[in-house]
């Protein structure tokens, strides 16, 4: 494996094996700086806190050279595209790219053309296989195992590109998957991806291991039919919705998090929240994720 485009295309070993190399790192600390000597890029062409900082700190963590290129202030607005660019980049000697782009598929030619390894860090609305990966990590800290626990995804799943790498993950391990939202959130093709469907959070909170909240993402629609009054009434994560389900749920966020809407401040912050571990463990499953494919890249495997 060359590159981590996203979770459709790793096979349940490879998911388990980053999480329990990212486990690794957590409790036993670095024990080598197994990037040294090896080049990172970062690629962003759409805003990102979390995940572009966390690869950041994880390859410096582990050793490497970053560099953070400012694509507004690029040849790119000269006209140069980004196969271009990424090959300028790789003839300096970049051995990894970290791309974030609006349009979904955007890594995949790239990936093609060139030797580096490239890292999806958010793809349109299609993935984000290292939120999955880190959002994994989280729930079996928490919970030691994710077979047959069930997991609700609630909220905006049609714009969410970490929606749909978490299904494909959470169904590799044997999840019991209910997506919950609006119907303009979940359309009908969402029934093909062969998990729960339920337009009424209240209706199956009560049965829940794990609630994933998602960001309402106005960046990618163009108006919204449900008001956000009614979306609070029958889908945010609040007190009152959390004193009905197991005492011992947890609840997920990829943030950033649109507060008072999805989720309630005191929800956010309370201990059944594990959105600031979640970001803690991004910079585990991001060094996890680099080191592997350096040893892939170097020893070679079978996919
Ligand atoms: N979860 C996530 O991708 O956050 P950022 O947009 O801040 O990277």
């Amino acid at each position: 494996m060359k590159d981590l485009l996203d979770t459709d295309l790793l096979t349940k070993e490879e998911i388990l094996l980053i999480i329990e190399t990212a486990l690794k790192l957590k409790k036993e600390g670095i024990k080598s700086l197994s990037l040294d000597g090896e080049i990172v890029s970062l690629l962003f062409f759409e805003p990102s806190t979390r995940t572009r900082n966390s690869f950041e700190i994880a390859a410096k963590k582990l050793g490497a050279i970053v560099v953070s290129m400012d694509t507004s202030g690029s040849s790119l607005v000269k006209g140069e595209s980004a196969l271009n660019t990424v090959r300028t980049l790789e003839a300096m000697g970049v051995n990894y790219f970290v791309i974030r782009h609006r349009d979904s598929g955007f890594p995949y030619p790239i990936a093609k053309k060139i030797q580096a390894s490239v890292i999806n860090a958010g793809d349109g609305t299609r993935g984000h296989p290292t939120q999955a990966l880190l959002d994994a990590l989280t729930m079996i800290e928490a919970k030691g195992d994710i077979f047959s626990k069930k997991v609700l995804i609630v909220g905006d799943i049609l714009h969410s590109r970490v929606a749909r790498s978490n299904i494909w993950l959470l169904k590799k391990l044997d999840a019991d998957i209910t997506l919950v939202g609006p119907p303009e959130f979940l359309p009908e093709e969402f029934k093909a991806l062969d998990v729960n469907i339920s337009y009424s959070l209240d209706e199956v909170i009560s049965d829940a291991d794990i609630v994933m909240g998602l960001r309402i993402q106005r960046e990618r629609m163009e108006k919204m039919s449900i008001s956000i009054e009614e979306y609070i009434k029958r889908y945010q994560i609040n007190r009152e919705r959390i004193s009905k389900a197991k005492e011992d749920v947890i609840i997920l966020h990829p943030g950033p998090v649109n507060v008072g809407i999805e989720m309630t401040e005191d929800i956010l912050y309370s201990d059944r929240s594990l959105v600031e571990r979640q970001v803690t463990n991004g910079v585990f499953i991001r060094m996890a994720i680099l080191s592997l494919l350096k040893e892939m890249r170097t020893y070679g495997s079978n996919s």
